[in-house]
């Protein structure tokens, strides 16, 4: 958020202080359970904007959106002149005179800021190449409904540190878990990042062994090995093969350790079928969840 600005963007999960986060899924609980189905959004609309395919985020954010009152818009792809036939700013300027909150997915973290310098209504980042704020909200939401409060646990994350890691790296000095991270050198977290973590006094650890960083582990998460903006998928299967979550693999953590995977998933690739579809696993919990942590959000945005 821009100094300037008084609008609530959501952009990153660093951004903001644990009391901010920690009141965005209280919300998110509250909504969950609230037998009256409250409607503060009628009159309101919600543009999406999809510069790369979504199945959860565009379905999550148009069911909550509306259950809340709200009307939704939906762009995808080329219909919308996002960076093409005109700036990032100018349609930000644009949309801010029509709906009332925007959601982005798009490649480059830099062109959300962008849009959210020049909207003057509030900006959520629903994915880049480097970040995946509101799934890791849902995360920790789901994690938390199955297992009590996240601080002082353990994460085990394996596999590529790609942009859902990146969230869940923010999100481990956020609310206070140890993050063991268990990854090729070539896809290690950035090195900003971690200079982050360590300026911050995070708990986040990265090795080779994805055994020792599922020692004990409370939550057992992996993504993709290929995510939307990847070129270089028969190098990237080859370097992160030795990183499947596998029932072997499973039986390393805690006895109660929950699977997390942020979907689309792939059974044979980055997890087994056994544990994607096993007793362990709360995926479908995980991607219901999205709705529930984004009401949250848009709630927290819309406050004035
Ligand atoms: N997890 C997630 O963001 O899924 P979609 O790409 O389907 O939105
Ligand atoms: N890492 C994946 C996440 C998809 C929700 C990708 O960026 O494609």
């Amino acid at each position: 958020m821009s100094a300037a600005s008084p609008v609530r963007h959501f952009l990153d999960i660093h951004q903001y202080d644990t009391a901010t986060l920690r009141a965005i899924l209280d919300r998110a609980l509250t909504l969950k359970h609230a037998k009256d189905h409250p409607q503060p959004y009628r009159g309101k609309t919600l543009a999406l904007i999809f510069e790369k395919p979504s199945t959860r985020t565009r379905v999550s954010f148009e069911v909550g959106m509306r259950q809340l009152g709200g009307e939704v818009i939906t762009l995808t792809g080329k219909e919308i002149q996002l960076g093409h036939g005109e700036t990032i700013a100018d349609t930000g300027r644009v949309l801010s005179r029509f709906v009332d909150i925007i959601m982005l997915r798009t490649n480059d973290e830099a062109k959300v800021h962008e849009l959210a310098e020049a909207a003057t209504v509030p900006v959520i980042n629903g994915l880049t190449d480097v970040s995946h704020p509101c799934q890791i909200m849902a995360d920790i939401l789901t994690f938390e409904e199955h297992r009590g409060p996240i601080q002082g646990k353990t994460v085990c994350w394996t596999g590529d540190a790609n942009n859902v890691c990146q969230s869940w790296i923010h999100a481990a000095v956020r609310f206070d878990f140890e993050l063991r991270i268990a990854c090729p050198q070539e896809l290690e977290p950035s090195a900003k990042t971690m200079a982050w973590v360590a300026a911050e006094g995070g708990r986040v650890h990265v090795t080779r062994d994805p055994d020792a960083a599922a020692a004990g582990a409370h939550a057992m998460v992996t993504d993709t090995w290929v995510s939307m903006h990847n070129k270089d998928a028969e190098r990237r299967h080859a370097l992160l093969k030795p990183y499947q979550i596998n029932e072997r693999l499973m039986g390393l953590a805690s006895s109660d350790a929950i699977f997390m995977h942020c979907l689309p998933a792939h059974r044979g690739e980055e997890v087994s079928a056994a544990v994607m579809d096993g007793p362990q696993s709360v995926i479908w919990d995980e991607a219901e969840n999205r709705m529930h942590a984004q009401k949250g959000i848009l709630n927290w945005c819309l406050t004035p």
